[in-house]
């Protein structure tokens, strides 16, 4: 089998969050070679008819897709996977509609209350739904790994008005597009899946650990926390597996959380979702994760070892599902 390991092409002045994806892509290859697969790589700089011939002139038979942005943009991640079912090419990872759809947190947002799957209430420039007092997160729209965030998108708003000007300040450091959700003070959770025959294999239930601080203090996992690595931001942030036995009704609810909206977004291959877990215990969707960050120090690697599945078997169903389950 020949495989195309496809990233986004970058130049001198990527940022950290897209400088990753040759960190995943060296992950992915190192896999390969243990598998015994041939393998080459492609960058993606938008072009998606050069893309497509180039495929074809390598005789793959499927393509790997790492491509979290073109041009940085995160709008239109759906290129690549749109690109090869039009030309009929497998490719690993959820397909165009589901990326398009999981691509935007307003889009994400709105699948998910039309499924009764519960999402905190938000509020663009235009629009709030709930009241449009008390403490909110202003996030990008199109971006993701926490691109402009940090604990100061955390605003206490007294009325619309200041909630819309909020938005607007941090709007250009969020990607041009920005929105506000309603602030959940409490326990995060990511929920990684990956496919398996026809459904999906919940690994371990990671927690991030804000530490048990309660001054009051926005607990975010932001920009800094992701990509510095030894920051004060990441030090603050660990993830830890081995929930207690008395949060086990948490995890049954939350994976029937995750599993449902995999099923509802048509998500295949890998896919994490994260929570937060209010006061009262109930679980919020903040985050619906398409092909997540497989870096060997990100949560999805971090998942698998917890659950005893070696990387390259990762790997390997994760090819599967794109080769047999499309
Ligand atoms: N509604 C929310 N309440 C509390 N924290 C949030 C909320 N939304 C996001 N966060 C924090 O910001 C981080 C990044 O937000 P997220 O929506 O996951 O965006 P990204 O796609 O950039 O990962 C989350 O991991 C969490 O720590
Ligand atoms: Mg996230």
């Amino acid at each position: 089998m020949r495989v195309a390991v496809v990233t986004e092409a970058l130049g001198p002045d990527a940022r950290p969050d897209q400088d990753d994806a040759m960190v995943q892509a060296e992950a992915v290859v190192a896999a390969l070679d243990a598998l015994g697969h041939a393998h080459c790589s492609m960058s993606f700089a938008g072009d998606i008819h050069a893309l497509v011939d180039e495929i074809r002139r390598q005789r793959i038979d499927v393509v790997f897709n790492l491509v979290e942005s073109v041009d940085g943009r995160g709008e239109v991640v759906d290129l690549v996977p749109a690109a090869l079912e039009c030309a009929g090419v497998p490719c690993t990872g959820s397909g165009a509609a589901a990326m398009r759809l999981a691509a935007g947190k307003l889009g994400t947002k709105a699948r998910l209350r039309a499924c009764s799957l519960p999402t905190p209430d938000w509020s663009t420039s235009d629009v709030t739904l709930g009241e449009p007092t008390g403490r909110w997160v202003v996030k990008s729209v199109w971006e993701h790994g926490s691109l402009g965030l940090e604990a100061d998108c955390v605003v206490e708003a007294e009325d619309a008005a200041q909630l819309s000007r909020e938005i607007d300040v941090r709007r250009t450091r969020l990607g041009g597009s920005a929105f506000a959700e309603r602030y959940v003070h409490g326990r995060e959770f990511n929920l990684g899946m990956l496919a398996s025959g026809s459904g999906v294999e919940h690994l371990p239930v990671a927690e991030i650990s804000f530490g048990g601080d309660d001054s009051g203090e926005p607990w975010i996992v932001g920009y800094r926390a992701k990509w510095h690595a030894g920051s004060v931001e990441d030090l603050a942030t660990p993830r830890c597996f081995g929930l207690r036995p008395e949060d086990a009704p948490l995890v049954t609810t939350m994976r029937a959380l995750a599993e449902a909206t995999w099923r509802e977004f048509g998500l295949a291959g890998y896919a994490r979702v994260d929570l937060r877990v209010d006061e009262r215990g109930a679980p919020w969707i903040i985050d619906v994760n398409t092909n997540p960050c497989l870096s060997p120090d990100a949560g999805f690697a971090a998942a698998l070892a917890e659950a005893g599945i070696p990387f390259s078997s990762a790997i390997e169903r994760i090819l599967g599902a794109a080769l047999y389950c499309a």
